[in-house]
């Protein structure tokens, strides 16, 4: 059964610009991604109007939450 912060995860957004849920840069980084470059390229975050400004917040909060390490070029 999921948790309520998975059933979270996949309604909010990750990539607004793109329409990336949230819960596919928290797979990316439990899959072993170690940077934004890395989660850009499985998930296709990075590429919209933001310029990785909104989404790379979320991805250094996630690093920060998840695996406590500050990802490279975020
Ligand atoms: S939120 Fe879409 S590229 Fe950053």
């Amino acid at each position: 059964m999921a948790t309520e912060e998975e059933i979270l995860a996949r309604m909010k957004p990750g990539c607004i610009c793109r329409g990336i849920k949230l819960y596919r840069i928290i797979e990316a980084i439990e899959q072993g991604a170690t940077s934004f470059e890395q989660i850009a390229k499985e998930t296709g975050i990075g590429g919209g109007s933001c310029g990785s400004k909104r989404c790379g917040q979320k991805v250094a909060a996630l690093f920060k939450k998840k695996t406590a390490i500050t990802p490279e070029g975020a």
